[in-house]
């Protein structure tokens, strides 16, 4: 394969830009010419020109959230005779193999560029990490780090003032940013739309927390269990206490990526691009175990990942 392409589809994450460095230079490094598409799969239909990749177009970015190449979200990518137009501009272009940055949406574009003969490699990038396949996803450990950090600045001033917060944190379908943050930050309840909640239960626990003297509690809230506003409103009704309520937003999908998911980011992009060149594609590229490995895109996109019972009692049991 001598040209391939690279695109951020979906909601964008912290690392997306790191990957796409390592995609671009573990390809030209490989001997490919790499081609950039702004605004994703939208970009690709709409007609974005395809911007060619050096070495330099992608320096200065390994620190920086978001992603050069603009993301989008395209419905109209769901239509079949828009997917063989997509295809086709990429096959008139010489371009065999698409890198796609995105979520599950994301790959459900790429396998349908598959049917149309183009050869693809996902990387998984959400700040949801609800791909199955693989444990974290690009951007899941910065978002869980900015969580933790509103966490102890709202600790300090709940602290002070011995109030109730209830935090409202991203994740539509899927309670991992919550549990994880909740775990680390001992929030004192976590709601995830994962398991059904009790607002009973959440209120005795609460209880027991004064009884010894605690002053005050935060309670976190995946978007997709329920409204904060609502659960400080009954919160206050059924106990007679002043809560506060801080939604987070899209704060969690900015800012630096850490660490971890620059390494991770630079280790999916380098291999991609090279599942490219080894002329395979339908695949994700996955991390397990400490180890980077390619899986069936199907697998990764129809099967669901299982949420941590276990590390969701742990966070209940030491935040009593
Ligand atoms: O999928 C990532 C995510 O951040 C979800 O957690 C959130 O529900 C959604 O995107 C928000 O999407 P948008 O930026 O389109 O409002």
């Amino acid at each position: 394969m001598g040209k391939i392409a690279i695109l951020t589809s979906g909601g964008d994450a912290p690392g997306m830009n790191a990957a796409i460095r390592a995609v671009v230079r573990q390809g030209l490094y490989l001997g490919l010419e790499v081609y950039g598409i702004e605004r994703g799969f939208a970009g690709l239909v709409r007609g974005s020109a395809f911007r060619r990749m050096e070495m330099g177009s992608v320096a200065g970015i390994i620190h920086r959230g978001g992603t050069i190449l603009h993301t989008a979200r395209a419905p109209e990518f769901l239509d079949e005779a828009v997917q063989r137009q997509a295809a086709l501009r990429l096959k008139k272009e010489g371009i065999t193999g698409l890198v796609v940055i995105g979520g599950d949406g994301s790959f459900r574009g790429a396998m349908a560029l598959e049917k149309f003969g183009i050869k693809t490699a996902c990387i998984p990038g959400t700040i949801d990490n609800d791909i199955a396949g693989t444990d974290s996803t690009i951007g899941f450990d910065t978002a869980v780090n900015t969580v933790l950090d509103a966490m102890n600045r709202l600790r300090d001033t709940a602290t002070s003032h011995e109030r109730f917060f209830v935090v409202e944190v991203m994740g539509r379908n899927n309670g991992l940013l919550a549990l994880t943050a909740g775990l680390a930050g001992g929030a004192e309840a976590i709601l995830v739309p994962e398991i059904p909640y009790d607002l009973e239960s959440i209120c005795r626990r609460l209880r027991q927390g004064i009884e010894r003297n605690k002053t005050h509690s935060l309670i976190l809230v995946a978007e997709g269990a329920a409204s904060a506003f609502t659960i400080g409103r009954e919160i206050e009704e059924k106990m007679g206490l002043e809560t506060r309520v801080t939604v987070l937003g899209h704060i969690q999908r900015g800012g630096s990526p850490t660490a971890v998911d620059r390494i991770l980011a630079s280790r999916m992009g380098a291999a991609a691009a090279r599942l490219l060149w080894e002329g395979r594609g339908g695949l994700m590229v996955g991390f397990k175990g400490g180890e980077i490995y390619p899986v069936p895109l199907m697998e990764a996109f129809i099967e669901k990942k299982s949420f941590p019972s276990e590390l969701y009692e742990l966070a209940l049991t030491l935040s009593r």
